[in-house]
């Protein structure tokens, strides 16, 4: 059995969703989709420091590479997610004499571009070539490369100590958190900050989103196991803020031990996952049992709209979908067609279910009968840009934290 990739102690797995394509390689074509990498999709805690995490490692390279098509800047809602934390960062951690901010993960800028636009000394530390070239178009200075203690070294000897360095969607996706720990020891000024927010293990849980895991998201974060992990690290967690976005996420501010008084969040959040047992393994193994019976009651449906001849396609190729198609076994005879609005992915075929992919804008030409919303996360933006579908008469087919049709 595979040790904690943060303390080493025992984890025990609670979740099998079987095997698993890359969930961001969308194959060109039939010969490039006999090609694909598979590995085993496992996820457990650790007896030790209760962190959620999967029990294979993908290699970093095989996800991020010059050909990763996830872009941030597609939602609006996200680009004005970010644009609110770029000014409350550049207003309070970032107001004093020559401030410097560097963004783990920054995508192709969707946050960087309001800190440069300021004027504020920054650097996005991005290893996909292709999202990294997007953001240096917008003026954002970015170092292509993975961030660990290597790179966080080079930064210090390049530019200084950082105020914050901050982290979306992107922490999470670290396996290796003592060396990108042992780097912000390099690279935090003494009073500087850690900045992340991934999706909380507490909503996933809540909502059953299932589909949260996959092969970037190697750990499901709570205060309870970054407390922990912080602690072993000589940092100390002092802040904590749930966010709408994305299905539920929490913001964790991370410090050096001492440096800043812990915020009342911190105990309250602590508290209330002890008190509903978030970590206990009855409440893991309940999530397990729900998410089986979501995959069987979608294929359900889903088999049954075919046999009455309607026309069903779904919306969003997200990396979420991956675990849905690939653990439901939900390939074109069930969604003829999914819709998505990122370039990369149009007229390429879904990871490991071979769904074609097609340009939203072909959603409307003509209508389905069903759309199956794999950007759940999305919801409000999509439902309400595409309002017209529902006026005439279409439905949504929606699976977490049930499979439901609006
Ligand atoms: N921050 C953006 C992008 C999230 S996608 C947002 O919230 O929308 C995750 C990003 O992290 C990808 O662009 C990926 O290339 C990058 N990434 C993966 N591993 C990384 C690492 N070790 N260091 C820095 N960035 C990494
Ligand atoms: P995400 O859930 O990982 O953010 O991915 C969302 C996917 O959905 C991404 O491939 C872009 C796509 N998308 C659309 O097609 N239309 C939209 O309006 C939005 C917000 C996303
Ligand atoms: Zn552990």
């Amino acid at each position: 059995m595979s040790g904690c990739r943060v303390c080493h102690g025992v984890v025990t797995p609670f979740l099998d969703l079987g095997k698993q394509p890359l969930s961001d390689a969308f194959p060109a074509d039939a010969e490039e989709a006999e090609k694909e990498y598979f590995y085993n999709l496992r996820v457990g805690s650790c007896r030790s420091c209760s962190m959620v995490q999967l029990i294979d490692e993908v290699p970093r390279e095989q996800m991020f590479n010059d050909g990763y098509p996830y872009r941030s800047s597609l939602s609006s809602v996200m680009r004005d997610h970010f644009e609110r934390t770029a000014r409350e960062l550049l207003d309070t951690e970032l107001s004093g004499p020559d401030p410097f901010l560097v963004e783990l993960g920054c995508n192709d800028g969707v946050l960087l571009r309001t800190v440069a636009g300021r004027g504020v000394r920054h650097l996005g530390v991005e290893p996909s070539a292709g999202v990294a070239e997007l953001a240096r178009s917008t003026n954002v200075s970015v170092l292509t490369d993975f961030f660990e203690e290597r790179t966080a070294r080079r930064v210090h000897a390049e530019h200084g100590q950082a105020d914050v360095v901050y982290a979306a969607n992107t922490f999470c996706h670290i396996p290796y958190l003592d060396s990108v720990f042992a780097g912000l020891d390099v690279l935090l000024k003494p009073d500087g900050v850690l900045v992340f927010e991934d999706p909380y293990l507490g909503d996933i849980v809540d909502r059953a989103s299932f589909d949260q895991i996959y092969d970037e998201h190697f750990y499901l974060f709570s205060a309870k196991s970054v407390a922990a992990m912080a602690h072993r690290f000589g940092f100390e967690l002092v802040d904590v803020e749930r966010l709408p976005v994305h299905g539920g996420e929490v913001r964790y501010r991370v410090a050096r031990a001492g440096a800043r008084t812990p915020s009342p969040a911190v105990a309250d959040l602590l508290a209330e996952e002890d008190r509903r047992a978030l970590h206990a393994p009855a409440t893991l193994e309940d999530f397990a049992r729900r998410v089986d019976r979501i995959c069987d009651d979608l294929v359900s449906l889903l088999e049954r709209l075919r046999g009455e001849g309607k026309r069903v396609v779904a919306y969003g190729a997200t990396a979420k979908s991956a675990t849905v198609t690939n653990r439901a076994g939900i390939g074109p005879t069930l969604v003829e067609t999914v819709y998505d609005s990122t370039p990369e992915k149009q007229g390429r075929l879904t990871p490991g279910a071979h769904i074609p992919v097609a340009a939203s804008t072909g959603f409307a030409d003509p209508y389905p009968d069903f759309a199956l919303l794999f950007a759940w996360n999305h919801a409000d933006e999509i439902m309400r840009r595409e309002s017209v579908f529902r006026e005439s008469g279409g439905k949504w087919i929606l699976y977490v934290p049930d499979v439901r049709v609006v």
